[in-house]
């Protein structure tokens, strides 16, 4: 038996924190586009690491309790990596509501259901959670709190109360950072710590598709203008994993880490400020 490394999403995020923390593991790397997952278990296997591609779908609670399943053959999940998601061009309102904010949310729990005693977490949000205007502290509470099945009735979730798909990538990602903050408290009663990092603009196939896509311009503006003057790669989001995986972080549980070049930053006090 080995430890066992769950992740979603054979995207380049996925990937990058998985290279950082997965050697030794068996690694069961899920994608709803299994030749995603095939083509990263190959780099990765080719590199030395146990990867097994696993065809699953983040919005289906099935298929995480299968993928589940699959892990436990191998041994104990000792980590979760959630790199699973659409973005606003990619899906329509209801795939994103039901990929990001519902899957996220089953998985969390799910997975806290059997972590490993001094095991940890990290799912991936997003800073555009933070660019939305603040929710009530009752709106914050519901996101964090409803019963996972209930989640998609919420009133502020349903169509006539999200205004397109940006809004609903944006909810989503604020619903990410609440759960975290609900579901860490059990997985600390199994001893084990749960995280989410919110990035900015990363380049991978998902941000290419933005770049390529209606808000376009928005985004490479986005990154000439904020303090950074760039957009990140990949191993730079599993630098913070790192840091927020392995001992160093072993205070840190319930967290949101934004890395996002100050790109918020700016847009709230600097030169990326919306123009009224
Ligand atoms: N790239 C960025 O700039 C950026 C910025 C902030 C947040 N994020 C977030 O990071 C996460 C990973 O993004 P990435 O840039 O690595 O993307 P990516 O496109 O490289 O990978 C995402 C993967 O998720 C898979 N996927 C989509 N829907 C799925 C489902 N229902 N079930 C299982 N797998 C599914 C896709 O097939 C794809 O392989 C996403 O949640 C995204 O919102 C990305």
């Amino acid at each position: 038996m080995k430890d066992v490394m769950l992740v979603t999403g054979a995207g380049q995020i996925s990937m990058a924190i998985a290279r950082r923390m997965g050697y030794g593991k068996k690694i069961v790397l899920g994608d709803k586009n299994i030749e995603n997952a095939n083509t990263i278990a190959k780099i990765m296997n080719d590199a030395g690491y146990d990867v097994l591609p696993f065809e699953m779908d983040l919005s289906s609670r099935e298929s995480i309790r299968a993928m589940i399943a699959k892990c436990r053959e191998y041994g104990e999940i000792t980590m979760m990596v959630n790199g699973a998601g659409v973005s606003p061009s990619q899906a329509p309102i209801e795939a994103i509501l039901r990929v990001d904010l519902y899957g996220t949310a089953v998985l969390l729990e799910e997975v806290g259901k059997v972590i490993a005693k001094g095991g940890c977490g990290v799912t991936i949000s997003s800073q555009s959670g933070w660019r939305m205007p603040q929710l009530t502290a009752e709106e914050d509470r519901l996101l964090a709190t409803t019963p996972t099945e209930k989640l998609l009735s919420l009133e502020i979730l349903q169509p006539k109360n999200i205004k397109d798909t940006l809004h609903a990538y944006q909810m989503a990602k604020r619903c990410n950072e609440k759960r975290v903050m609900y579901e860490c408290i059990r997985w600390g009663e199994r001893g084990a710590r749960l995280n989410d990092i919110a990035p900015g603009i990363i380049v991978t196939p998902l941000a290419i598709d933005e770049f390529n896509g209606p808000r376009g311009d928005f985004y490479k503006n986005m990154f000439a203008k904020c303090p950074a003057g760039r957009p990140a790669t990949a191993d730079e989001v599993a630098n913070v994993a790192e840091l927020l995986m392995s001992e160093k972080g072993a205070f840190i549980t319930g967290s949101t880490f934004l890395m996002d070049g100050g790109a918020t930053s700016s847009y709230f006090y600097g030169p990326l400020q919306p123009k009224e």
